[in-house]
């Protein structure tokens, strides 16, 4: 189906090409600023962040105010064009400029639409999405104001907050999509609008978990916390075998299901290479929001249960500061470019009520300690607490957004870059991938309700419509043929039969 599409519309643009250019620099036209294949600028303005995709775009296109982005989306739909958003680029398979190879799909970068308005009389934020998370931190700050999302910088607010937004206060405060208050937004058919739980509910609803394949946001209402006066971020590690670290995950796992962990408790297992072959390093690393003299007594059952340390860190600030550590870089994006990587990765999102077992842990200890130790591929995992005891994510109904997964423990990413992270991508690394995660699945019971989470989306996942969207996708596909029933925005793993 979506090859069908990608073929037609570039059939079409041998033909419509010259017209297309014409519409977007003639004086008639909108005017914006557009790059097309050829034009000096092209290349950068097209490159994915994921070299493994080369989607060639039939155009960029930047507008600088909503009319002009609705008007693009009708000039796309007159050329019978995907019409694709980007707004940080991040995705994992490129899909903010249409995905895939040679996909020539019409993209619009958000990236001038950058305006924030914080009111901090009713502690709410409208933030246009072609904002990236760092600067949304720095802007937030100013009125000491804070929200969830994820550590990296330079991912943009318009993928993030329509697929989740993870970050280490999302179990005090949700995903940043569990903290939209109202969407502004363009329709495939070029009309501007908004998306509230009063107007357009059915679309509110869609756009928080499947965002892109129904509409352009432009900019998004959210509420707004106080930042945390401090925080402590910390970094325990050990070297383990396979037998141990097998046991750690499980430690953990007992660990996060106490009754009395606190919500401001946020935290992931780092896995990467071990030290020598048949170990893997295990990681505890993760923010407190709370009191800072609560912190060792947080995690003190943890560390008693677990074998001796091999490292720590602690290190403390304030919110900001944490932000900034995390990202491990300068927040303020326009002030250093962004990289890129060559990288194949997956997710799995475990049920908080049949967490892994002893031989699905082992499997995956075992696939790290040996494949990953000898593997030319540079990786890392991450077994990010989404659940165990009063967390916010899994406090909302599963059906108050479309973003499904409110019964989980943790999405696990699984991350794998080419030796040099540039293209060529080796088949090593699927593979590797692949057989770790089939070695926790088909290890755990046949009816075991595993996800996967939409921003790590991958191109390869079969029976992605359960694992991304599961109870949701019928309703996500009834409002997808009624507001874009021509496959606008249209682009691999999307809602789309
Ligand atoms: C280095 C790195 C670190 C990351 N860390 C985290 C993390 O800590 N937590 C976490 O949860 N995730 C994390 N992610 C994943 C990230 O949240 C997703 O890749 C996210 O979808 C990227 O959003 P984007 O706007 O940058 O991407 P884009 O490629 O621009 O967009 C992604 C998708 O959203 C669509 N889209 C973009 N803008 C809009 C819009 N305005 N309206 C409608 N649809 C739109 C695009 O068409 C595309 O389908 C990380 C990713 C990277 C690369
Ligand atoms: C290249 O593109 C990126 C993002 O698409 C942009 O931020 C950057 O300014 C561009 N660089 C140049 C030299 O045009
Ligand atoms: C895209 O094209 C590149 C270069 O030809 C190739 O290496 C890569 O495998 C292709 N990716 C996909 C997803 O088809
Ligand atoms: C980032 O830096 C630029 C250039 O110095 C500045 O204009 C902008 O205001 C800064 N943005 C934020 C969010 O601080
Ligand atoms: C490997 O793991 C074992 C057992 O967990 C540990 O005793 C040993 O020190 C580790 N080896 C290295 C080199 O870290
Ligand atoms: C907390 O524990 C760490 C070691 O895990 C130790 O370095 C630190 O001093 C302790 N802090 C307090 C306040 O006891
Ligand atoms: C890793 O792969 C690259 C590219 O194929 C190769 O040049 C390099 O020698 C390899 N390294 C190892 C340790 O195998
Ligand atoms: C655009 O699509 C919306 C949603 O399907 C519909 O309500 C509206 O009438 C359409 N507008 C036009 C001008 O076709």
């Amino acid at each position: 189906m979506l090859l069908q599409a990608a073929t037609l519309s570039g059939l079409l643009l041998f033909s419509a090409a010259s017209d297309l250019r014409d519409e977007f620099t003639f004086p008639a036209g909108p005017g914006v600023t557009a790059f097309f294949p050829g034009d000096p600028g092209y290349a950068n303005a097209s490159r994915a962040f994921n070299l493994r995709f080369t989607p060639d775009p039939v155009a960029v296109v930047y507008p600088e105010t909503v009319e002009e982005l609705a008007d693009i989306v009708k000039i796309g739909n007159a050329h019978r064009l995907r019409v694709s958003a980007r707004s940080g680029g991040h995705s994992y398979i490129a899909n903010g400029l249409g995905g895939g190879n040679h996909s020539e799909a019409l993209v619009i970068d958000m990236g001038k639409l950058t305006k924030i308005a914080v009111d901090p009389s009713t502690k709410t934020a409208v933030i246009e999405t072609g904002n990236r998370l760092g600067d949304i931190a720095l802007a937030l700050n100013e009125y000491n104001f804070a929200m969830p999302h994820g550590t990296c910088p330079y991912v943009g607010l318009g993928g993030h907050a329509a697929y989740g937004g993870y970050g280490f206060t999302s179990r005090m405060w949700g995903l940043t999509l569990d903290n939209v208050l109202s969407i502004n937004l363009v329709l495939a058919n070029g009309t501007i609008t908004k998306a509230s739980k009063d107007v357009n509910s059915e679309l509110f609803w869609a756009m928080r978990g499947a965002g892109p394949s129904m509409a352009i946001a432009t900019s998004i209402e959210f509420s707004v916390y106080e930042a945390p006066a401090s925080v402590i971020v910390f970094q325990y590690n050990w070297q383990l075998d396979v037998e141990n670290a097998a046991t750690a995950l499980n430690t953990f796992q007992n660990f996060v299901v106490q009754p009395n962990l606190p919500p401001e408790f946020g935290a992931e297992i780092v896995l990467t290479r071990g030290a020598v072959e048949g170990n893997v390093s295990f990681g505890l690393t993760g923010a407190w929001h709370g009191d800072p003299n609560q912190l060792n007594g947080t995690v003190a059952p943890f560390l008693a249960a677990m074998p001796p340390l091999n490292a720590v860190t602690f290190t403390g600030g304030n919110w900001i500061e944490s932000v900034e550590f995390l990202a491990g870089s300068t927040l303020n994006t326009s002030t250093a470019p962004d990289y890129t990587d060559t990288f194949y990765a997956k997710s799995l999102m475990t049920p908080q009520a049949s967490p892994m077992n002893q031989a699905a842990r082992t499997a995956f200890m075992n696939g790290l300690a040996h494949e990953g130790f000898v593997s030319n591929m540079s990786w890392f995992f991450q077994v990010e607490l989404y659940g165990g005891a009063n967390s916010k994510i899994n406090s909302v109904a599963t059906d108050d957004t479309a973003f499904v997964h409110r019964s989980s423990m943790f999405t696990i990413q699984f991350y794998a870059s080419s030796f040099n992270n540039e293209p060529p991508y080796p088949d090593e690394g699927f593979k590797f991938l692949d057989d770790l995660v089939d070695g926790i699945t088909s290890n755990s019971p046949a009816d075991w309700d595993y996800g996967a989470y939409t921003n790590y989306m991958e191109d390869k996942l079969e029976d992605y419509q359960t694992r991304y969207y599961g109870s949701h996708y019928d309703r996500l596909l009834a409002l997808k043929k009624e507001i874009d029933p021509t496959g606008v925005f249209n682009f691999p793993v999307g809602i789309d039969d």
